[in-house]
């Protein structure tokens, strides 16, 4: 287990002086971005599996890395199907420890989620429960517009609805994120200092508390907004 993991440096010092301007611009304008033949055959092989599944709930768990996650998440839902989305190969082909009774309640696929969020919209498909478990934080400050919450797909990832977590081990990502909920949903949203009660919930989870980082999340229920 590393257990030597680097604090966040950042030249932002707080929520960055940007952020409003942009989730209205974000807010104001459709995102036309041509999604990827590629995510369209990954989106059709995921939620084939689900409905193969008979469960008629979803969870999704996008950046979903190795897919630990993805099936910790099968295992606390039974009821449900998750879907973890990752866009690195490499990174899902990794094997994962998992004891013998390995739940079935879950797929792993290889998209872009930006593409996948998009997808669902789409064919109307409303997640449960929508976990982003340690986004890249893009901390520079120039990078604000690869965080989540400044991209032009947050809005339809909001459209969504259901219940929405993120969770990161840099207090000014997860305070952003609730920021531009509450600018784009209207409804408040917060950043939390939390510790697991239980096992880390994935592997980053795990390095950050091993190497004694302080963790942050903003969680909430939304509802799904037709347009
Ligand atoms: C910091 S890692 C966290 C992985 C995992 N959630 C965890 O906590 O262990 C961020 C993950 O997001 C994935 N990712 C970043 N951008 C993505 C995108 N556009 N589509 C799909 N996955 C993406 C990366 O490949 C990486 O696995």
């Amino acid at each position: 287990m590393q257990r030597n993991s680097r604090f966040i440096t950042s030249n932002q010092t707080g929520i960055h002086d940007q952020l409003h301007d942009l989730i209205q611009r974000r807010a104001a304008s459709d995102y036309l971005k041509p999604i990827a033949p590629s995510s369209r055959l990954a989106f059709n092989t995921a939620t084939r599996a689900w409905r193969d599944a008979n469960k008629s709930l979803l969870i999704i768990d996008a950046g979903c890395g190795v897919g630990l996650s993805t099936r910790r998440l099968a295992r606390l839902y039974p009821d449900h199907f998750v879907i973890g989305i990752d866009q690195s190969s490499d990174r899902l082909s990794r094997q994962v420890e998992w004891p013998s009774d390995a739940p079935d309640n879950f797929t792993t696929v290889r998209a872009d989620v930006v593409d996948f969020w998009r997808l669902l919209r789409a064919a109307a498909i409303y997640p449960s429960h929508h976990y982003l478990l340690y986004p890249n934080p893009w901390p520079k400050k120039h990078h604000l517009a690869r965080r989540w919450h400044a991209h032009p797909v947050f809005p339809s990832v909001l459209e969504l609805g259901g219940y929405i977590e993120c969770r990161s081990n840099w207090k000014i990502y997860v305070e952003e994120f609730a920021a531009a909920v509450t600018a784009m949903s209207g409804i408040d949203a917060e950043c939390e200092s939390f510790v697991p009660s239980s096992s880390p919930l994935t592997p980053f989870e795990e390095k950050y508390l091993a190497s004694g980082h302080e963790l942050w999340r903003c969680r909430l229920h939304l509802p799904v907004t037709n347009r």
